[in-house]
């Protein structure tokens, strides 16, 4: 039996299922555990959190008289608390880049806090807890559907030691928004996004010497890193988490390819199902195009302009075209020359044309010289100025180009 009791009448030996209240205030990651440290309690007391909700049949009940709920009724909340959530989406207003920006900043901050600690689990063998993943992908979907480029073009910014966080977070919001592009419902949208955030599981097992190792795996290493799918969904399995769900399925066979050389399964296309072709092109944008510990990831035009030339064999088509639609053909946060001679990092998609983006100059070729820095619509009628080509950020010596894209919001 489940029940709602007031901060003051938790006590150690309780089983705490949820935290009322906004996730953003919660002073745990996790939502569901058997309350043993004292500190922990202290953590709860002096948080804004005002109620909890407990399971008396897993830890002890309160003293007098509380109403109590059956696991049933609590489902069926719930349930309707995530058909919620999945309605907001359609129903918040559009934001622009700048304002997103900010709060997207935000939102990534504490999703990385919650599935660092989530793999962290994982890692030690205990239970992922799916509330969290919900409420991280929650989060994550309000800002994509206000707008779907700013989180996304800042997930892309990773420290090398957060890789694996960053990115199950960055594949999250990139697969809420390509499936929203590809007209899918709110609900699968959310589904996605859980499923974007789970897909890498497996990789809570894999030895941290090669998860993290600073160079080229050998076979053999390469060998157990493959192995991380099938981990994922034997990890899955054991949470009661169905194989016929999005989420199992996205775990196994995001690495499959259309001409069947991916693994493990080595599936053809017509075998792959959408969402697994969708976790597949999200998966290997954001892996191209973040640093790693032994290399500097690709300039994002650049990295599109690769995935096009491996689409026919690696990716499905009309999605592969879809994340293209959705992200550019000159992505947020790309270098390229403009006709004027002027280098220019692209800092906005326009309404106009996937080609012509809101760019900020900020170097002159001609002149050999960097410039006063001006903020260009490319779409706008009168506009003289256009693209010419991408540039690689290395042959300019460019090492820190986030900084050109986003430094007012980074630096704040
Ligand atoms: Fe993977
Ligand atoms: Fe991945």
């Amino acid at each position: 039996m489940l029940k709602k009791i007031a901060i003051e009448d938790l006590k150690m030996g309780m089983y705490i299922t949820e935290f009322c209240g906004s996730w953003m205030e919660h002073p745990f990651w996790r939502t569901r555990f058997l309350l043993t440290h004292a500190k922990d309690l202290e953590r709860i007391q002096t948080s804004s959190i005002k109620a909890v909700w407990i399971d008396c049949d897993r830890g002890l009940d309160v003293d007098g008289a509380v109403p109590s709920v059956s696991r049933d009724e609590e489902d069926a909340r719930v349930a309707s608390q995530l058909e919620q959530a999945a309605q907001i989406g359609s129903h918040l207003q559009p934001a622009s880049m700048e304002e997103e920006l900010v709060r997207a900043r935000k939102i990534l901050h504490l999703s990385r806090h919650a599935v660092a600690e989530m793999f962290s689990e994982a890692r030690m063998g205990n239970a992922v807890d799916m509330s969290v993943a919900w409420n991280v992908v929650d989060q994550l979907s309000h800002s994509i559907a206000r707008n779907p480029i700013a989180l996304i073009s800042l997930s892309r910014l990773k420290q090398a030691d957060e890789y694996t966080y960053m990115h199950s977070v960055a594949v999250s919001a990139m697969m809420m928004a390509l499936a929203r592009e590809l007209q899918c419902s709110e609900g699968m949208v959310m589904e996605a996004g859980v499923a974007g955030l789970m897909h890498d599981l497996g990789k809570a097992v894999i030895p941290l010497e090669i998860l993290n190792k600073p160079g080229k795996l050998t076979d053999q290493e390469f060998a157990i890193m493959k192995a991380h799918p099938v981990k994922g969904g034997e990890m899955l399995r054991s949470q009661g988490i169905a194989e016929d769900s999005i989420t199992f399925d996205v775990c196994i066979h995001h690495h499959e390819k259309v001409d069947s050389s991916g693994y493990p399964d080595g599936l053809t296309g017509d075998r792959i199902s959408m969402l697994a072709k969708m976790g597949a092109v999200c998966d290997v944008y954001d892996a191209i195009t973040s640093n790693r510990p032994y290399k500097m990831g690709w300039d994002p035009a650049i990295s599109i302009q690769k995935m096009m030339s491996w689409a026919g064999g690696h990716f499905d088509q009309r999605i592969f075209q879809a994340f293209v639609k959705t992200l550019g053909i000159y992505p947020v946060g790309s270098l390229v020359r403009l006709s004027s001679g002027k280098l220019a990092i692209v800092t906005e998609q326009s309404e106009g044309s996937l080609l012509k983006p809101i760019v900020r100059t900020f170097y002159s070729v001609n002149r050999a010289r960097k410039i006063s820095p001006v903020v260009m619509d490319l779409s706008r009628p009168g506009c003289d100025e256009s693209i010419i080509q991408r540039e690689d950020p290395r042959d300019w010596g460019l090492t820190d180009v986030h900084a050109l894209c986003f430094g007012d919001v980074l630096n704040d």
